[in-house]
């Protein structure tokens, strides 16, 4: 494994539909050893970052992965060289069970041989991810009936077992308990010890307890970048997400810094709309 060598890096990086500029001309990078976060009001470009990192969307400009440039690869290809993501909304087949999930998602990367000998027993990738992700004791639960959070972690371990060097997680603990939040910030930081983790996500408490670095986005470029507290004390930031222009199209996503109280009644009021 190269993975201390590994880094995800964003140059420049564009995307256009019809016409309009959804990212236009985003820089940043992440590396293993950190919970790399990238957030942003509502429409600011987020997801589409990560779906032209892994070749959903079309983009210009350049991403590599190591040595390996990603852009104008196509999918199977970017999973292949080791770029796992999960969506906003969750996708697990219901039916099947969770080793049956994860049975399917290692089969991307395996021979029918070696998938014919992984019948005999469970894979050893599989009991690794089963237990880095908490899920050991569900393994023939059918996915459908796990937990908000569970079937989250379910995608986050079918990632795993794929062996990923890069892992991208669209909003993932949207919809979670307080507890479910902190096991998955914690199952991140230690997917993160060892390879490139980087999470869209518009829980700030959740970014401030586990981002390591933050990169803000609006309106599809780079606002600020730099360690939660540097983002947050950024003046930039607070007015995309404070100012009066802006507080209407962010909801839930003002920045709340522990030091400013009315920023925190601010954060309670947008929060209904
Ligand atoms: N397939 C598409 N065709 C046209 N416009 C799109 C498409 N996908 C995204 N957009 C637009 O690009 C902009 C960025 O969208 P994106 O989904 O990346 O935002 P986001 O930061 O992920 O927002 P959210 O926090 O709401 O998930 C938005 O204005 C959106 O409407
Ligand atoms: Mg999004």
């Amino acid at each position: 494994m190269t993975a201390a060598a590994d880094a995800l890096v964003v140059t420049d990086l564009r995307v256009e539909f019809d016409g309009f500029v959804a990212v236009g001309g985003v820089s940043f990078d992440a590396h293993p050893g950190e919970v790399r976060f990238l957030i942003g009001p509502n429409g600011a470009g987020k997801t589409t970052c990560i779906d032209a990192i892994t070749g959903l969307s079309k983009g210009t400009g350049s991403v590599t992965l190591g040595d390996q440039e990603l852009l104008g690869r196509p999918v199977n290809k970017i999973v292949r060289l080791g770029v796992g993501r999960t969506f906003q909304t969750a996708s697990v087949f219901e039916q099947l069970t969770v080793l049956q999930n994860l049975d399917i998602a290692a089969g991307l990367h395996r021979s029918a041989l070696s998938l014919l000998r992984a019948r005999r027993g469970v894979d050893p990738s599989i009991e690794t991810a089963l237990e880095e992700t908490g899920l050991s004791a569900e393994r023939a639960t059918p996915a459908g009936i796990l937990s908000h959070g569970q079937k989250q972690w379910l995608e986050i371990a079918m990632m795993l077992v794929q062996g990923p060097r890069a892992l991208l997680l669209d909003e993932p603990v949207a919809g979670m308990s307080q507890d479910e939040r902190t096991a998955t910030g914690e199952l991140l930081q230690r997917i993160a010890e060892r390879r490139i983790v980087l999470v869209v996500e518009h829980d700030m408490d959740f970014m401030r307890r586990y981002a390591s670095r933050v990169t803000v986005l609006h309106q599809g470029k780079v606002l600020s970048e730099g360690a939660v507290a540097q983002v947050q004390a950024d003046p930039k930031v607070q007015e995309v997400y404070l100012g009066t222009a802006g507080a209407a199209t962010t909801t839930g996503m003002l920045a709340v810094a522990e030091s400013t109280p009315a920023m925190t009644d601010a954060a309670t009021q947008g929060n209904g709309a």
